[in-house]
């Protein structure tokens, strides 16, 4: 018989590592058997099971398509007499139904292809799963991607009928509440949601806005008062002289046992 190594505490980890692995896998394996393109198709189904985001005959923007499960997934939502048009730096195989372009969401040029797609048309629902790419770095990752989906907000926010819903992935960590701060004027209900298909319990969630309500719209847009939140946040971007070295005080949040918090 082997020592036994560790104790209580390894025992947990590797528990909670082989119980995580194992949810990945049947996600994976049931997006194969239901034809999705990738598992998180099934993320987009809880969060509309939750919320009902998504009307037969909506038109649809799917934000970081690629490879087009959630764009699979929205094409059946809409219905035939509804549209999804997503846009991803990845060129996506093409999804019948859908028209996906290959682009970067913050380039004019990508953002006037998919103005002239909406041809004056407003949309009813903006399903955002972006994320850019890991350095591994993950201060730094978090903050370029909640920067991100602050741009994508920005972006879209114009384009969003009155009454419309937004849903976007987040990573959790700093600035997250700063976030939901600026884009709450904007919807009457903002929700975050993990959907039991997240792959990393510990960091993705998504937030969930329904009812846009542009004419309560703050001037500055969610960027500038993001960045200010996050700015106050850290005692503001000057630089110090001779900058003492500090310990960051950056923690992974873990999941609440509650999987659905309302924002208040
Ligand atoms: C998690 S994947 C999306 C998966 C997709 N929802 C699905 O179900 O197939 C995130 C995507 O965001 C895209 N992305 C990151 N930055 C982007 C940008 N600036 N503009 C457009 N897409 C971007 C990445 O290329 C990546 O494909």
């Amino acid at each position: 018989m082997r020592a036994r190594q560790g104790g209580a505490f390894e025992d947990t980890l590797m528990a909670e590592h082989w119980v995580e692995n194992h949810k990945r896998d049947s996600w994976r394996k049931q997006a194969k058997a239901s034809g999705y393109r990738a598992r998180s198709a099934f993320k987009l189904k809880q969060i509309q099971e939750r919320f009902q985001l998504v009307r037969e005959g909506d038109f649809v923007l799917d934000v970081g398509c690629h490879p087009g499960g959630w764009a699979q997934v929205a094409v059946e939502l809409v219905g035939a007499k509804g549209r999804v048009v997503g846009v991803d730096l990845m060129p996506c195989a093409p999804v019948e139904g859908a028209i996906l372009l290959t682009g970067d969401i913050t380039e004019p040029i990508t953002q006037e292809r998919i103005l002239s797609e909406l041809d004056g048309e407003l949309l009813n629902v903006i399903v955002s799963d972006i994320s850019p790419d890991i350095t591994g770095k993950w201060d730094m990752d978090q903050s370029v991607a909640m920067t991100l989906v602050a741009d994508v907000f920005d972006f879209a926010l114009p384009l969003l009928t009155k009454g419309g819903g937004f849903t976007t992935k987040l990573f959790q960590g700093i600035g997250v509440e700063e976030l939901i701060t600026a884009v709450r004027p904007h919807f009457s209900s903002v929700r975050r949601y993990s959907p039991e298909a997240s792959r990393n319990s510990s960091s993705e969630v998504y937030l969930v806005c329904r009812h846009h309500t542009p004419w309560k719209a703050p001037k500055a847009s969610i960027r500038e008062r993001y960045e200010a939140g996050v700015n106050k946040l850290v005692g503001g971007d000057e630089i110090a002289d001779d900058p003492e070295p500090v310990a960051s005080s950056f923690r992974v949040r873990r999941k609440k046992s509650s999987e659905d918090l309302e924002e208040h």
